[in-house]
């Protein structure tokens, strides 16, 4: 089983990025110990992290085919982009939304996901947990 993590913009400030609401785990942190976590149980996990848009929807195209599931935190473009949204659903692959910050308790525009109803799962607020989680479940459910 192959796993890509996505985190989109702003996310390669975690640790000192509003601590209060993110949590002070760096990226980096998290990223060694999903993939940790994958290669325990057998499975390989890539990483990768973008602020641009664009290099989001390369990235997804590029995995057509190769990777049995996708954990994505867009960050804001979350509630803006059609595009990820497109090309999510272009390359047929099961994804899991995570937002580590509960999103329903923060301001309004942040309630809305051009994702959420293509995704597999979503898990928002359990903080860096979150991809642990996501982790777990796509490699219990997924085979590829
Ligand atoms: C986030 C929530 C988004 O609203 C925000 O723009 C982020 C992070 C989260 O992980 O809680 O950048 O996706």
């Amino acid at each position: 089983t192959s796993i890509l993590l996505i985190n989109g913009p702003n996310l390669n400030l975690l640790g000192t990025r509003e601590p209060h609401i993110y949590g002070s785990t760096t990226l980096e942190d998290i990223e060694k110990r999903v993939q940790n976590q994958a290669s325990d149980l057998g499975a390989t996990l890539t990483s990768f992290q973008s602020n641009w848009e664009g290099a989001i929807v390369d990235k997804i195209q590029e995995v057509r085919g190769k990777v049995g599931g996708i954990i994505i935190n867009a960050g804001a473009l979350t509630h803006t982009s059609v595009a990820i949204r497109d090309a999510l659903s272009a390359v047929a692959i099961p994804f899991i939304e995570v937002h580590i910050s509960n999103v329903h308790k923060r301001e309004p525009f942040r309630h809305h996901s051009y994702l959420s109803d293509k995704a597999e799962a979503v898990i928002v607020g359990l903080g860096d947990y979150g991809y642990t989680a996501a982790v777990d479940y796509l490699l219990k459910h997924y085979k590829s």
